[in-house]
């Protein structure tokens, strides 16, 4: 048995395969485009075992997924490759297109292709697991109630019209063709790993450079937050349980204003890296809004939890101590994500602020 994961050189995609891998004797093999968010670096502790076979390639190149199909007969795909930054969509949608709506598309159509062809037991146990955001429910007024899975699509950005176009695909081929798949919306994630384009790394990184921390608008955006290795177990979870067609939403049960997210990162600075200068709260610096800025998501995460037993292990306490300690154990990995192109696309999004 094997699975085939897409993106998983990426933020969560990596530290899917590495818990798989420390859970789990199946082999993942591992398709990823190496696009600026994919990092090699991140699996550096699975070379050289066979588990792990990682294959550089698009998504959207349907030979190579005909090929890595039918060598590897995964019982399962796990797709997590996608275009995932919101800033980047409203600068340049095209890549969100191409990777998350067509890309999805040429791999529903090997995938079905695949799964048609299988027979008995192999065919009825097989599952394609598409890994969403709650983005693509849009943004919720402050009293309303969390996102169900039930909750109407209304996506706001290129990013989040994207998914949400992936989303209706994924939908759409399980009831049109019967192709078993179930789909995770998930929220914010944080943890190892994380590209330093998102809030929480990007606070942390340039919180030790002595840099400011630009804060979009009034900072009083909400997000849900999750530590990432409990959004990897919730989608352990819903692939080996999960009913065939059904989405579910996994969350943290955190919901939190940005600023609050910002000083929190800061406070745990002070506490473990405290600088001459004084505190890293003095750094922020309030920048102009994100074009359509959703204001704030919420998930409700009760029918992953009453269907499958799922709830995060991690508070944010716990989560957040832990990803400041490895941003500071890892500055190697910092400086090495923080070289090539990283720099054009601070002076891109951060320049006329
Ligand atoms: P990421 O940007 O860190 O990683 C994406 C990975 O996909 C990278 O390794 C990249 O090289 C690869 N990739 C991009 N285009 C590709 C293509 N055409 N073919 C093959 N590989 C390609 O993203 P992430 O934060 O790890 O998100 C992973 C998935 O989870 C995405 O589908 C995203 O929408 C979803 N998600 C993310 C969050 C979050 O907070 N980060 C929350 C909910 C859902
Ligand atoms: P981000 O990490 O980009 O995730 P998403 O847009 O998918 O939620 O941003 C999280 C929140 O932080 C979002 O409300 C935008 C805000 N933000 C800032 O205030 N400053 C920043 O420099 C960044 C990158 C994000």
């Amino acid at each position: 048995m094997t699975i085939l994961v897409t993106g998983g050189a990426g933020f969560i995609g990596s530290n899917f395969v590495l818990d798989w891998l420390a859970q789990s004797a199946e082999p993942v093999v591992n398709l990823d485009a190496l696009t600026y968010a994919g990092n090699l670096q991140n699996l550096a502790a699975l070379q050289g075992k066979p588990a792990h076979v990682f294959v550089k390639g698009d998504i959207g190149d349907r030979a190579l997924l005909d090929s890595l199909l039918a060598t590897h007969r995964p019982r399962a795909v796990v797709h997590f490759a996608a275009e995932s930054h919101v800033d980047r969509s409203i600068h340049g949608p095209g890549a969100f297109m191409k990777t998350n709506v067509e890309g999805t598309f040429t791999l529903l159509e090997a995938v079905r292709q695949h799964w048609a062809a299988l027979d008995g037991d192999t065919k009825t146990a097989f599952r394609f697991h598409h890994v969403s955001t709650d983005e693509v429910y849009g943004s919720l007024a402050p009293d309303a109630p969390a996102f169900t899975e039930t909750h109407p699509y209304e996506p706001n950005s290129p990013y989040s019209a994207s998914k949400a176009a992936s989303d209706h695909l994924v939908r759409a081929w399980h009831h049109t063709y019967g192709l078993p798949v179930v789909t995770t919306n998930c929220s914010n994630n944080y943890g190892p790993f994380h590209f330093p384009e998102k809030l929480i790394p990007l606070m942390i990184v340039n919180a030790l450079a002595g840099k400011p921390l630009p804060v979009y608008g009034d900072g009083q955006q909400i997000r849900d937050w999750l530590y990432v290795g409990d959004h990897c177990s919730g989608i352990r979870a819903v692939l080996a349980g999960g009913r065939l067609g059904e989405t579910y939403n996994i969350g943290g049960w955190n919901e939190k204003a940005n600023l609050d997210i910002v000083k929190t990162v800061c406070a745990l600075l002070d506490e473990l890296q405290p600088s001459a200068a004084g505190p890293y709260a003095r750094l922020i610096t309030y920048v102009t809004d994100r074009p359509g800025h959703d204001r704030r998501y919420a998930i409700d995460a009760r029918k992953i939890e009453r269907e499958l037993g799922w709830r995060p292990a991690e508070t944010f306490e716990t989560g957040i101590r832990k990803t400041v300690q490895w941003y500071l154990s890892h500055g190697d990995w910092v400086a090495n994500v923080q070289s090539g192109g990283y720099k054009d696309w601070v002076a891109a999004n951060y320049a006329a602020r």
